[in-house]
């Protein structure tokens, strides 16, 4: 198998994290640089970004998901699963939050009025391109990852306290650290419903 298709093969959501001894943050943010900066993008649009944030940011990031989330939940096996699940979050070494710049993306709307009802699409897009690319160069480091969606809920906290400009739009949150658990299995859908040839 060559490695590229390893990686994707091997690549999972992992949940339940805790810190890597020795955690090498200068590394996680060259890699995530280097992704950003040679993911392709909608006319070379370079619209996405990233927050990196670690130690004790962090983790007050996944308290303030907590203080959020937990009133929206209402029974009592959802509340432990709920904590189950940001105690993992929080327990690792990081979270990347990732950024949609609106600013280019309206100057691309303006600049090519033809495209205008595509450049969301392709946004959205690149931002998958970006945050697959994150997903396995962080796997490929030994880390496990998963991406959750804690926007809009989180939003203000982000701009206010971790001082992301309000052009940016919030998109997700990729949460990793060293492995503390076991992947879950999943199902596959028969490859005859999804590939063809002719
Ligand atoms: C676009 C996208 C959005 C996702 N959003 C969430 C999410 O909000 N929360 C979550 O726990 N997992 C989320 N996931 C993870 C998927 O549930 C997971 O990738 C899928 O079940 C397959 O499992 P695997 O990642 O272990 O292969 C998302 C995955 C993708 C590609």
């Amino acid at each position: 198998m060559n490695t590229v298709i390893k990686a994707i093969a091997e690549r999972r959501s992992m949940t339940q994290l805790t810190k890597t001894p020795s955690f090498d943050k200068e590394l996680v943010s060259t890699t995530i640089k280097d992704v950003l900066k040679h993911t392709p993008s909608a006319f070379n649009s370079q619209s996405s970004g990233a927050l990196v944030i670690t130690g004790d940011v962090h983790e007050a990031f996944w308290e303030e998901v907590r203080h959020r989330v937990l009133p929206l939940v209402s029974d009592e096996k959802a509340i432990i699963r709920t904590n189950k699940k940001i105690d993992g979050f929080k327990a690792g070494d990081g979270t990347v939050i990732f950024l949609e710049n609106q600013t280019i993306n309206q100057s691309l709307r303006e600049r090519f009025p033809l495209y205008a009802s595509s450049v969301d699409l392709w946004a959205d897009q690149g931002q998958g391109f970006v945050q697959y690319g994150v997903w396995l160069a962080l796997h490929e480091l030994g880390f496990g990852v998963s991406l959750q969606h804690y926007n809009p809920l989180i939003d203000d906290y982000i701009y206010d306290k971790l001082k992301v400009e309000r052009h940016f739009k919030i998109v997700g949150q990729m949460p990793f650290g060293k492995i503390a658990g076991e992947f879950s299995s999943k199902s596959y859908i028969d490859l005859s419903q999804r590939y063809f040839e002719r």
